[in-house]
């Protein structure tokens, strides 16, 4: 996980999603009422809150961005209904993917603003960018670890199921499927966890293996993790056709990623 400190020169990067309807608005209002707040901020209009898939989050990231604020109406004013409260769901997961990729999760926010909070929208902006100059820059030293852990977390929530349950989630947990059986939230986030750290470690094992082929042992030592259960996802990622047996080194079967041309 990285460190803190404050460098005196850091101006962060922060990006922030403001839905149409009421945060853009606070935005705007902020604005045209010339309430100061830092101009480190880049934002975006998006019609809901709940339109920001946790993708956006983690590319903007990957790209250079140090911080993200996700800002929506508050619970009950969502012009969609629910958007905003799905959007509080799938951040929930984001910030655990953030810091499975080895980021603070601090670094992403998400904040309730309606269009007359002009004073509430700077004050946010403000603690957020003063929360993220003590965090310091995402990518230092280690740019290309950052990059390609950010990626490999992009890709778990590309994953079918990791979509679906993050989607469902609220209708699951709230509502209840088709025969009304609602599931336990205790039991609904042992699921999720247990299947982003399969993917989160399907992706590094990916990762891993797509510069050299690599053993199961030499997996197992680089990844910190028992070659048993590094065994159990390279067998599930042979039978998906993601990796191939590459070769035998000694007694030991030798196993790359499988590129896939787009
Ligand atoms: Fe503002 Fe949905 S319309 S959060």
């Amino acid at each position: 996980m990285e460190g803190g400190g404050i460098l005196p020169d850091f101006e962060p990067k922060i990006l922030a999603f403001a839905c149409n309807w009421c945060s853009y608005a606070g935005a705007d209002l902020a604005g045209v009422s010339r309430i100061q707040y830092p101009p480190n901020m880049s934002i975006i209009r998006v019609m809901c809150s709940g339109r920001v898939d946790p993708i956006f989050i983690l590319d903007a990231l990957k790209k250079g961005v140090d911080g993200v604020m996700v800002l929506g109406c508050h619970p009950g004013d969502c012009h969609y209904i629910s958007g905003n409260l799905m959007a509080e769901r799938k951040m929930r997961w984001t910030k655990e993917l953030i810091e499975k990729a080895g980021c603070d999760p601090r670094r992403l926010k998400l904040e309730w603003i309606s269009a007359s909070e002009g004073e509430r929208f700077a004050n946010t902006a403000r603690e957020f960018t003063e929360q993220i100059k003590e965090l310091g820059p995402l990518q230092k030293e280690d740019k290309e670890k950052i990059s390609a852990e950010l990626k490999a977390a992009s890709k778990v929530v590309d994953e079918s199921r990791v979509r679906v349950l993050m989607g469902k989630e609220r209708e699951l947990v709230e509502e209840g499927n088709v025969y009304g059986d609602k599931a336990a939230q205790k039991d609904f986030d042992a699921l999720m966890k247990g299947i982003l750290d399969d993917e989160h470690t399907r992706e590094k094992i990916l990762l891993a293996a797509k510069a050299e082929p690599l053993s199961i042992k030499e997996i197992s030592k680089r990844m910190g993790m028992p070659s048993q259960e590094i065994g159990r996802h390279v067998m599930w990622l042979r039978h998906k056709g993601k990796i191939a047996l590459h070769g035998i080194e000694g007694r030991s079967p030798l196993y790359k990623t499988v590129e896939v041309e787009v």
